[in-house]
């Protein structure tokens, strides 16, 4: 194992039941000796992945709530106060995709959903858990947004809104933190994870496309994680991601606008909701 900052510290990852968070944590135990304390709402997973991690088991620990919930983040700092743990590092990672789908069509409870949990969650983590956090001689605090954030395509008017509000309140704290404490914002591009579960059935035609523009969970994880390492402010992984946020700095609207066409033109169901009327 190389040296790095972080070897040994201890972080919160939210979202660390599945996908990037998990392998997430995983790395950062087996990798690089960290402590991780893991956050999400369905306490079987938590169980079987601090089961799979044998040896290592003892290196997580978990609280099992939603992340939304900003009363079970007070109650977490107090008990971390209480217990004497000290937390160096926060990763806001849990995150849902609401179907893709048209802003007429969502309702409000389903917009507010989206915003409580990859917006508020983390305004809420950082509220309860910044001055904790900054009693670190290595504070650090990293937010995973998204390539929506950075280009809005049709389908994805909640969805984009959350991280776009993410990356906002990231990169002004950053600033008022400089020096004190470290803030990376990761936008990812599709990544091969479960959290496409809520779209509309894929067929084996959407997967295989899907599939195409996606990047592997554990080359995005080796990603982050060597951004983390690097202390960089931000960071854009896929080729899809580059491509929006390349194509959004070069032309704008335009951008959105070829990108919402080609997502019309390629006649995947998970996009069908957007461009046409549903039947009744
Ligand atoms: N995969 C992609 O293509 C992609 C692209 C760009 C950005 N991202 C972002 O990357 C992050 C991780 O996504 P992923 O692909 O790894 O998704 P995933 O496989 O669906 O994992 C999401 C994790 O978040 C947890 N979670 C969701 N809602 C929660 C809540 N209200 N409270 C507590 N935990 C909650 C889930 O556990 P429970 O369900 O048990 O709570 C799970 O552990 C998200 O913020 C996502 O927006 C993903």
């Amino acid at each position: 194992m190389t040296k790095c900052w972080f070897d040994y510290k201890t972080i919160i990852v939210t979202g660390a039941s599945s996908g990037i968070g998990k392998l997430l944590a995983e790395k950062l135990i087996r990798d690089h000796g960290c402590n991780v304390i893991g956050i999400a709402r369905t306490e079987s997973k938590l169980v079987s992945f601090k089961e799979s991690l044998g040896q290592f088991s003892h290196k997580f620990s978990y609280f099992a709530f939603d992340v939304s919930d900003k009363d079970k983040w007070t109650s977490l700092a107090a008990e971390l106060e209480e217990k004497g743990i000290r937390v160096d590092i926060l990763v806001n990672n849990a995150g849902i995709l609401p179907k893709f789908d048209r802003f007429e069509n969502y309702t409000l409870e389903e917009i507010d959903k989206a915003m409580q949990i990859n917006f508020y969650s983390a305004v809420y983590s950082m509220n309860a858990l910044m001055p904790h956090i900054l009693k670190s001689d290595c504070a650090s605090i990293i937010n995973v947004a998204s390539s929506a954030a950075l280009c809005s395509l049709a389908g994805t008017s909640v969805y984009s809104a959350s991280k776009a509000a993410l990356k906002s309140f990231t990169d002004a704290v950053r600033e008022e933190t400089r020096g004190r404490c470290y803030i990376g914002l990761i936008c990812p591009g599709f990544t091969k994870t479960d959290i496409f579960r809520s779209q509309k059935e894929s067929s084996s035609k959407s997967q295989k496309a899907m599939d195409m523009v996606s990047t592997d969970c554990d080359r995005m994880v080796r990603l982050i994680i060597n951004s983390m390492w690097k202390k960089k402010a931000d960071s854009v992984f896929g080729i899809d991601a580059h491509l929006m946020d390349m194509g959004n700095k070069l032309l704008g609207t335009v951008c959105s606008d070829v990108a919402s066409r080609v997502m019309k033109l390629s006649g995947l169901e998970m996009f069908r909701d957007i461009f046409y009327d549903k039947k009744n």
